[in-house]
């Protein structure tokens, strides 16, 4: 077997192509879930019956009403399950609840046999509820001790001895937003029941065996009577990682009871009210400096609002405390975190899972201290950064491997952007405009690739070789816009030797690879590619056997490149479909299936210490912003990106990855607005932002001016599948830039060396207020110039006080 990084001859992988997709989404032939519906007889609409509380206890649920609208065919409620009426993975989400846990919880479902039937149903359903008390907010929950979940703490060296070495202790506080999915596509399926009461479910779902092993709970039948397919998501981003499974077992549910189809799409009101999204933090920090501004020690207590159910939100806080790092060395570190329980939806997996909320906690440290450090945050980032050669690890225990790569990165941005003059160009531009400012930051990302969980970090697939010389190609992993598929056929074609025209992919379903994990965590490439890659290299040794004896050489003399077979040193070829023709007569097996699981990992939830990832993928991003001092208003001027993907599989898609991390990532920390009510009237607990109209998302007008995007050269990831590293995620995080220089553009307002406290998100009204506070050079952190001194700032956890005084 040849090395999973290594290339061979003419390889398909690293070809620059469009989307596999790409003709059918810009004609608008792709098919999603719910098209499926138009291609389906004797469907039922299903339709949620949403309670518009916060809080309280189902006394009465009387459906009559609902069965006497026309149309209306069954309303599902708990008394129908006739397995486990729990939609999660940790017991605690029951699918149809008797107790109303946020303002708009499905609390039944009425099937029509139309939408508008279903709905007219819905809305006849009589609830009674005993309201009790409701927390909204992170602060309601702190206060009251509500938390659910695991409450981990990561432990490095000597905190306190840190602390006390330290020349400068500054302390703070930091809370911030989540943020919605808005995938273009919201949360459907579609399920059917074939002749022998087997469950067929089209689901948009990123963990098709998930959804399957829900389903069957729900319906008390085991694993191989469920079939789960997704054909396509049109975006998922983490929100339909956990969340489907529900939705899927409220329409297998239908269809079981009545044997009818039954879909259903949720309007994107319904969506918003009812899935959960990215966790807001709040954070409590305490840091130490030497006098030249290296990090001594770090306290932190990490809250994550995780809504009322549990969901990810564990394996989420895991990933944050894992990355309260970003790229910088801290060698005495206690953080703690837990997860706050709310009466909200339940949040969930979204692009990073907890590791860009784990890093904005650190870049705003560093924003904010730099000032009150006396240097310029360039400097104060780059000096805390991981060093090679110095066996330094990450704070639960993990060495940094290529620590080199944080300053590659960041040294090509600062060259190919022309930093330095820029930043001259931008200090001359502010003396001489007093009401306009402009800033230039530069960030950087380090993100661990791998599921913490070391099960889920495998892979499965099935390739199947015809007669006729095409070949088809089923692997474990999803297609949500992000390019799996395109990939996947790159590396098929690579492995085989063939052009890609011969390669063909089927949909993502349960009945073809078993067990998979979900395509999360940026590992799709990684993990399916690594098995996709294994049954091909069987098919291929099984095929060069064949050759040899036709061509009259060795195999291991034999190279099948471009679709023909050639042996070293002879002119004799042999075409790809004459070679699987004969292969076929000779009886040789022309299927595979292949397995990958990540070496090398391992992870100890208890002690939180452990090698949970393969590698770190890295990037650098510089920003540049002019800011309006009378609105807070501003534009990005230009952007400038080095990103690692190790030797690209794809590198158009990988590009577009990374446009479209950052742009993600920079809606979540500038636009992107969640807001409910907290006020104590009727209508608490309600969304308030559940429209485009008033969730502000990046369009057109958002975007940089100039946007450049490098993908680091000569980067080959050893022991990664052709070299490539994973790049769903870590892009999200180059946009810590964007936040960092409007911090800068407001402190441009104001006297030089004082510290500006920036809301998440920098929305140009938090700009206006952040510009005010500087101009009254107002903002100081609780902080001490001397080791003495240092008694300023408690962290607290959910139990104990982590105080130094
Ligand atoms: N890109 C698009 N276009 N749509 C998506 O939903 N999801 C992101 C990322 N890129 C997403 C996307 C998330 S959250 C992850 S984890 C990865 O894609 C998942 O796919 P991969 O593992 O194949 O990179
Ligand atoms: N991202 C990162 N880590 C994860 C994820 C994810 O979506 N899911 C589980 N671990």
């Amino acid at each position: 077997m040849s090395h999973l990084s290594e290339r061979p001859e003419a390889p398909v992988v690293g070809v620059p192509m469009p989307h596999e997709s790409a003709g059918q989404h810009v004609t608008g032939t792709a098919l999603y879930t719910d098209d499926l519906v138009h291609r389906t007889k004797d469907v039922l609409h299903a339709y949620p019956v949403q309670v518009m509380k916060a809080h309280g206890v189902i006394t009465a649920l009387r459906t009559g009403p609902a069965l006497a609208v026309p149309g209306v065919v069954r309303v599902l409620t708990g008394a129908d399950v006739p397995g486990v009426n729990d939609a999660g993975m940790k017991q605690d989400e029951p699918l149809f609840p008797d107790e109303v846990m946020f303002h708009g919880h499905a609390v039944a479902w009425v099937l029509g046999e139309t939408l508008e039937a279903a709905r007219l149903g819905a809305a006849a359903v009589e609830v009674e509820l005993d309201e009790q008390p409701s927390l909204l907010t992170l602060q309601e929950a702190i206060a009251a001790d509500s938390f659910h979940g695991a409450q981990p703490v990561v432990v490095t060296g000597d905190v306190d001895a840190g602390f006390a070495d330290s020349a400068h202790v500054f302390s703070g506080e930091f809370q911030f937003s989540g943020q919605e999915h808005f995938y273009l596509e919201t949360h459907a399926a579609l399920a059917q029941i074939d002749e022998n009461g087997q469950v067929f479910i089209q689901s948009s779902t990123q963990h098709p065996s998930e959804t399957q092993e829900i389903v069957a709970h729900v319906l008390g039948v085991h694993s191989h009577e469920v079939t789960v397919q997704c054909l396509r998501m049109g975006g998922g981003f983490g929100g339909k990682e956990m969340q489907p499974h529900g939705f899927a077992a409220v329409a297998a549910l239908g269809a079981k009871l009545t044997g009818r189809p039954v879909r259903f799409r949720l309007n994107r009101t319904q969506d918003l009210t009812m899935s959960g999204k990215r966790h807001g933090f709040h954070a409590e920090w305490k840091i130490g400096f030497d006098a030249d501004g290296r990090i001594q020690a770090l306290e932190a207590c990490l809250t994550a609002d995780g809504g009322w159910s549990l969901d990810l939100s564990e394996p989420v806080l895991a990933r944050a405390l894992c990355h309260i790092d970003n790229t910088f060395w801290i060698p005495n570190a206690r953080v703690a975190g837990r997860i706050a329980k709310t009466h909200a939806v339940s949040n969930t997996a979204f692009r990073g899972f907890g590791g860009p909320q784990g890093m904005l906690v650190i870049e705003d440290i560093l924003g904010r201290c730099a000032p009150q450090l006396g240097l310029d945050p360039m400097q104060l980032r780059e000096r805390n950064f991981y060093q090679p050669g110095q066996g330094q690890t990450t704070p639960y225990g993990q060495p940094v491997t290529q620590p080199e790569r944080i300053s590659t990165v960041w040294q090509q941005v600062h060259e190919d952007g022309g930093l330095a003059d820029r930043k001259r160009e931008i200090a001359a531009f502010n003396a001489a405009h007093p009401h306009t400012k402009r800033a230039l930051a530069l960030t950087g990302v380090k993100f661990g690739i791998s599921f913490n969980l070391t099960a889920f970090n495998q892979g499965g697939a099935l390739v199947l070789i015809y007669k006729d010389g095409s070949v088809l190609i089923n692997h474990g992993g999803t297609e949500m816009g992000q390019g799996l598929h395109t990939k996947m056929l790159q590396v098929a074609a690579t492995t085989l030797g063939i052009p890609l025209h011969k390669v063909r992919l089927a949909p993502t379903r349960t009945d073809k690879v078993p067990n998979t994990p979900a395509t999360a965590a940026s590992s799709g490439a990684d993990l399916n590619g690594g098995a996709v890659k294994n049954a091909c290299e069987q098919l291929r040794r099984r095929l060069l056997q064949v050759a040899a004896s036709q061509l009259g050489a060795n195999a291991s003399d034999v190279r099948i490149v471009e679709g023909v077979a050639r042996a070293l040193g002879s002119d004799k070829e042999l075409a790809w479909d004459e070679l699987v023709h004969t292969a076929y007569f000779q009886r040789v097996q022309l299927s595979a299936s292949g397995f990958y699981r990540t070496e090398g990992l391992h992870w100890d939830a208890k002690t939180f210490r452990g090698s949970p990832f393969k590698y770190f993928a890295h990037g650098a991003a510089a920003t540049e912003v002019e800011v309006d001092g009378f609105t807070g208003a501003y534009r990005i001027r230009r952007v400038d990106i080095v990103h690692d993907v190790g030797d690209s599989l794809s590198p158009m898609i990988d590009i577009g990855q990374v446009e479209g991390g950052f742009v993600q990532g920079a809606g979540w920390l500038t636009l992107e607005d969640l807001r409910w009510d907290t006020s104590d009237g009727p209508n608490r607990g309600r969304l308030l932002t559940q429209a485009a109209s008033t969730y502000k998302l990046p369009s057109f007008s958002e975007m940089p001016e100039e946007f450049n995007v490098t993908l680091l050269e000569n980067a080959t990831e050893e022991g990664a599948v052709y070299g490539s590293k994973a790049v769903g995620e870590p892009p999200l995080m180059l946009a810590f830039s964007v936040r960092e220089a409007l911090r800068e553009a407001a402190a441009a307002f104001g006297p030089a060396g004082v510290s500006v406290e920036l809301a998440s998100p920098a929305t140009p009204e938090a700009v206006f207020w952040a510009i005010e506070a500087a101009r009254g050079g107002a903002v100081q952190l609780n902080g001490h110039a001397h080791k003495a001194a240092h008694n300023g700032g408690e962290v607290r956890t959910g139990t104990s006080s982590l105080s130094n005084a």
